[in-house]
């Protein structure tokens, strides 16, 4: 019989690593759009770079959120996307 059921991460498994750049409102008037462009252009085949929604940190953008880890970025520019890749590249 068919099944809807979708597999889960198994205890201790982690989901891949992403980094979201915050494409909200306040964000935006902060200069997001240039960091999410900066991070696309160094982007890592392995580490998938999104524009999301808001964080919940509006007075702090450009806010970057990288998961799992939940390790958050405020007032990011553009020219900072390299050296957060790079981290992240090397960490994973
Ligand atoms: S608008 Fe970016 S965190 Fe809310």
């Amino acid at each position: 019989m068919p099944t809807d059921a979708k597999p889960f991460p198994l205890k201790g498994d982690r989901p891949p690593r992403t980094i979201l750049v915050c494409q909200n409102k306040a964000c935006r008037k902060s200069g997001s759009k240039a960091v999410l462009t900066a991070f696309q252009n160094h982007k890592i085949p392995e580490i998938p770079v999104i524009g999301s929604g808001c964080l919940g940190h509006c007075g702090n953008g450009p806010m970057v959120l990288v998961l799992p880890d939940e390790i958050w970025y405020r007032r990011v520019r553009a020219e900072e996307a390299i050296e957060i890749m790079n981290r992240w590249a090397i960490d994973s």
